[in-house]
């Protein structure tokens, strides 16, 4: 029998109230392990989620009880009516013992490839401890760094999204832990950048940007999705059919299941569409979402539900069908408990420092004052020296500390005339060191905890404080090297003339200080490029590269504009943009076929652009080249450029070579006004180059007529 028939096997056997036992998600809660005990006894619940609060990506966290989890299995198989595995969920968000540079970060490092060997060191760990599935990847477009939750995400650009939501579900799969799709759908869009907030999207945009990384996620065979707390024009993803059923599982065929946020059925009554959790439960599972996490509301009322017609037996059946399938497919019925094997952490460190390393943005560079000589005489200050817990960024449940060094200590091992700061909390005692050095090293940055659920921001310029103390650095005369350590993108205008170099470091997780010493001394070449834009200022925003062309005032983005009396209209540095210790040129951007028929496309045929990369400079280094296209007609107004490719390769110092991108049917079509996937005829001008700037381009033309 294939998995689909051995649960409905299964489902066959199951009475009322067994079915809605597997769709019924509690947390783990450490003093009510008796309780969870008699409940999965009595066949209550299919799952629990391995965190003790709703907000588990800040709060302190209660450590995994392997052992507990082991006999709670024991009990489901053996003891329980129905003797179905309970399924284990957590939130491996970027890491678990050994952590990863946070969502935002990976995205930078514009290599899903890596992204992918990163995660399964995730999934090896995670797997150990009883986890078989994660809340990851969560695939919210981002466009406002106001949003603490933008650090979780893949950024702004929906072709970035779907690469790395792919890298995500397949890093995880492939060590057998099932992935989360999240947070359906356009919980980035909340309002003011406030967390779980309304948001408008037409469905247009909810089609051509935000659903592109689930569909990419759903076509990588995703094992789940869960729904967003936000509403969404009226309705939110756990109360309106269209989201979840027709959307989802009916245009996207997503035959995984659906898991709600936590208590984002039960909030219904907060927002007025339901008068109790009986109201909930009836409305949630209607609308498609098949297991119900942390409020109990399906557990306590779909019974009741089914027996007075509210809810069809065959809806029930459909969800339990749904986890079943996702049970078996985990091999949950064959072995259920905790993997262990022994863990190469030293295998896992290096992974997740090659993620460092690439996440790493040079965003200025003045006089190639960097990279720095190891002999160097550098004072190093600022209140990111010795900090090592927010290194890891939020979503960290475990994280190993002990394999955390502080940036202050690694500078010091690689520079012996480093002069570290003699307190902890002083920034200023570092004066005495400035007159005779040759550089200030000063690292900045923002606490985990001003990131992440429920912690956005109404100001996300650098903070007050630390723009007037690189202010009084920078009167020293001496070079000023900034070490950024913030989630999110931040607004620099007023503190860029005061760096005369600047490196963003995110929150990178384990490595972190290891691969920013690395960058500062010229071990290794900064490679990472920006996934989201950085604003000048808070008041720009929203601002991003894939914005409509306007018939006004020429696009605000792109050049200067009169979008702000008081400030440029553009960014402080756009998507994509990424410096590097050494110069790339790019030259000779043709195309194989100027023009194809919209039916060669159709059959496959692509337009295939070619390009000479050469590396300018006298080191070594990666570039990520970067593809994008601009309708230059269309039925719906476009993006000014949209990125449908990007290559990332290394460059010996002099070497050129000839790249390419292929641009078929999935990299031109969009979804038009009646949601159709079309690519209509008409010319496009194809951009290639270091970021969404730039400024080769050629033009190829779909010849044929519009459907
Ligand atoms: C939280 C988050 C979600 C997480 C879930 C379980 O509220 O919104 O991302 O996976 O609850 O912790």
């Amino acid at each position: 029998m294939n998995i689909r028939e051995r649960a409905t096997d299964i489902l066959s056997k199951m009475t009322l109230k067994e079915k809605i036992g597997q769709l019924n998600q509690e947390a783990f809660i450490e003093d009510k392990y008796e309780e969870i005990k008699e409940k999965v006894r009595r066949g209550e619940l299919g799952s629990l989620i391995l965190a003790n609060s709703a907000t588990s990506g800040n709060d302190p966290q209660q450590k995994i009880f392997t052992d507990a989890l082991n006999e709670l299995e024991r009990i489901a198989l053996e003891e329980s009516p129905s003797g179905i595995p309970l399924i284990y969920g957590r939130d491996a968000i970027h890491g678990h013992e050994t952590v990863l540079p946070i969502p935002l970060a990976l995205a930078a490092t514009f290599d899903p490839e890596l992204v992918y060997n990163g995660y399964r060191c995730v999934a090896l760990e995670a797997a150990k401890d009883c986890v078989h599935w994660t809340f990851t990847p969560m695939l919210d477009i981002s466009r406002d760094p106001r949003w603490g939750r933008c650090v979780e995400s893949p950024g702004e650009d929906p072709y970035l999204g779907a690469k790395i939501a792919q890298a995500v579900v397949n890093g995880f799969q492939d060590e057998n832990i099932a992935a989360c799709a999240k947070h359906y759908i356009g919980y980035g869009a909340g309002e003011g950048g406030r967390d779980y907030y309304n948001c408008e999207i037409t469905d247009y945009t909810l089609r051509n940007v935000y659903l592109r990384p689930f569909k990419a996620a759903v076509d990588a065979d995703a094992a789940t999705v869960m729904n967003s707390f936000n509403t969404l024009g009226g309705t939110c993803a756990s109360s309106g059919s269209y989201l979840i059923k027709t959307l989802l599982k009916h245009e996207l065929d997503f035959k995984g299941f659906v898991v709600s946020d936590w208590w984002s059925v039960a909030q219904l009554i907060k927002q007025k569409l339901a008068e109790s959790k009986k109201d909930c439960a009836r409305i949630a599972i209607n609308a498609g979402v098949d297991m119900d996490m942390a409020d109990r509301c399906f557990i306590d009322h779909l019974e009741e539900l089914v027996k007075d017609g509210s809810v069809s037996q065959e809806t029930i059946d459909d969800a339990v069908l749904r986890v079943l399938c996702v049970k078996l497919r985990f091999g949950l019925f064959e072995n259920p408990f905790s993997r262990r094997k022994a863990m190469n952490y030293s295998d896992h460190d290096s992974i997740a420092e090659n993620c460092s390393d690439e996440a790493l943005v040079l965003l200025k560079n003045k006089n190639n004052v960097l990279p720095l000589s190891k002999n160097a005489k550098t004072v190093v200050t600022g209140p990111m020296a010795f900090e090592k817990r927010s290194l890891l960024g939020t979503w960290i449940l475990g994280g190993d500390m002990s394999r955390v060094s502080s940036i202050a200590e690694e500078i010091k091992k690689a520079n012996e005339n480093a002069v570290l700061p003699s307190s902890k909390y002083l920034w200023d005692d570092c004066y005495w060191d400035i007159p005779d050095s040759d550089a200030v090293i000063v690292l900045l940055g923002e606490s985990y905890k001003m990131t992440g659920e429920a912690n956005s921001l109404c100001n996300i310029d650098l903070p007050r404080e630390q723009l007037e103390y690189v202010k009084k650095l920078h009167r020293f005369g001496k070079p000023v090297i900034g070490v950024l350590c913030f989630g999110r993108p931040i607004g620099l205008e007023e503190a860029e003339p005061y760096f005369d170099a600047i490196i963003y470091a995110w929150h990178s997780g384990t490595r972190s200080a290891q691969s920013i010493t690395k960058a500062l001394f010229g071990d290794i070449n900064p490679s990472g490029k920006l996934p989201m834009t950085m604003p000048r200022s808070t008041g720009q925003i929203p601002i991003y590269y894939n914005n409509a062309a306007t018939g006004r005032i020429t696009m605000a983005y792109y050049e200067s504009s009169r979008a702000y009396w008081d400030r440029s209209s553009t960014p402080m540095y756009p998507f994509g943009f990424g410096l590097s210790y050494t110069k790339f040129v790019y030259s000779d951007l043709s195309p194989q076929d100027h023009a194809l028929s919209i039916d060669e496309i159709r059959n496959g045929k692509k337009f295939v652009i070619k390009v000479k990369v050469q590396n300018a400079g006298k080191c070594g280094g990666k570039e990520t080249s970067q593809c994008y296209i601009r309708a230059l007609k269309s039925s719906m107004i476009r993006p000014q450029r949209e990125l449908k490719g990007f290559v990332k390769k290394y460059y010996a110092p002099g070497e050129e070579s000839y790249i390419q991108f292929e641009l078929g049917f999935d990299e031109l079509a969009f979804f038009n006004e009646s949601s159709d996937f079309v690519v209509e005829p008409g010319k496009f001008e194809v951009f290639v180059g270091s970021d969404c700037y730039a400024k080769e381009y050629i033009t190829i033309n779909v010849k044929g007529t519009r459907d």
